[in-house]
């Protein structure tokens, strides 16, 4: 067990793999012997998370680990940062609990049939009090193993995601341009609540991710008749016009630590300031566009990279639930430890 989580700490460190990735790969060379493979990666989960409360080389680290003096931290300029913001240590605390919620795809079925039939199935879940489509499971492996899941009339897109699209207010018609879309979640529920009647932009600077874009969004039933696919860089933007427009920014990711607690080895402050930059890089390519307003959303717990970027704006609060912003701009944070969400900031920049 030390072996595989050391040498699985290794993938994560130096080749900057995410934990699913990292596995495979440990998997592939170390056997544990006598263990099953799904307690281990729930190990092998909180190792990551409880990365900064462990200390020397990364042998030591596990074996502090495996002695059960651990705890989950954030490193400690970010502890210092966020204090004055939000209670770390809930925060923190939250981070051991994932909570998986299923957007139900309306362009291939409706909600009352996906319902009855996962309740036949066996799985477990609860439905959203502010979004109907959307319901929150307790067992995700059974989820995927419905039939709902592998065709694609479910899919697993966390709630802060799901509400930075209910902030766009998209109506039938629309044009929209999202500009940093793959792998495609956001574009996707567009289309579902445009019912398919959206004249949809969608960009990204990384012609693989917008490959698997394109196939998601085949799988979706989303009519690729009104999906226009650009490959580009959109902090040199080439689309002038719309009704709005969507920028899902580029982030240091903190805010998703719990579904990808990896995050959690390599955050550092350059990071946050490298990725701050090149949003508001971004925001100004996008008050060039001739649009009513642009939702702006990151999925990051830091305000360089959320309310910072609004302070001299024109902005208004999103129509969607969630918590005040840290500083004094119109917008939207929702928190892990308050609202079972991965950590984001929403706001509605007028444009
Ligand atoms: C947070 S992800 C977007 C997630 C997507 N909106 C969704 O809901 O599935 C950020 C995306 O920004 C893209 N990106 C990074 N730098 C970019 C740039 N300069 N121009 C356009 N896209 C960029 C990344 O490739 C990545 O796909």
């Amino acid at each position: 067990m030390k072996d595989f989580l050391t040498t699985l700490l290794y993938f994560v460190e130096e080749k900057g793999y995410p934990l699913p990735v990292a596995f495979k790969k440990t998997k592939g060379i170390k056997k544990v012997k006598g263990i099953n493979y799904d307690e281990l990666y729930e190990i092998s989960r909180l190792l990551l998370l409880s990365y900064n409360s462990l200390k020397g080389k990364r042998s030591k680290k596990v074996k502090q680990f495996l002695q059960g003096k651990y705890e989950i931290l954030l490193p400690s300029w970010a502890r210092e940062e966020l204090s004055n913001y939000l209670n770390v240590r809930s925060f923190e605390g939250s981070l051991r609990y994932k909570t998986t919620w299923v957007r139900i795809n309306t362009l291939k079925t409706d909600v009352d049939k996906v319902l009855k039939s996962l309740e036949n199935q066996g799985v477990e879940f609860e439905q959203d009090k502010d979004v109907y489509y959307l319901i929150k499971v307790k067992d995700e492996k059974k989820l995927k193993s419905s039939e709902e899941y592998k065709e694609f009339k479910v899919l697993i897109q966390d709630k802060a995601s799901v509400l930075t699209v209910e902030a766009l207010e998209v109506e039938k018609g629309d044009k929209i341009i999202d500009l940093s879309s793959a792998p495609g979640s956001k574009a996707s529920q567009i289309m579902q609540l445009g019912e398919n009647n959206i004249n949809l932009y969608v960009t990204d600077v990384n012609i693989d991710r917008l490959g698997r874009e394109v196939s998601l969004l085949r799988r979706l039933g989303i009519n690729m008749d009104k999906v226009h696919v650009i490959h580009q860089d959109s902090t040199m933007n080439s689309l002038l016009r719309a009704d709005k427009v969507l920028l899902d920014a580029p982030c240091s990711s903190s805010g998703m630590v719990s579904n990808e607690p990896a995050i959690m080895v390599n955050l550092t402050k350059e990071k946050v300031i490298y990725y701050s930059k090149l949003q508001e890089n971004m925001i100004s390519e996008v008050l060039k566009i001739n649009a009513t307003y642009l939702i702006y959303s990151v999925c990051s717990i830091f305000p360089e990279e959320g309310e910072d970027h609004v302070l001299n704006l024109r902005t208004e609060r999103p129509k969607i639930s969630g918590e005040r912003p840290y500083k004094s701009v119109n917008g939207v944070r929702l928190f892990p430890h308050i609202n079972s969400t991965e950590g984001f900031f929403i706001t509605k920049i007028l444009l």
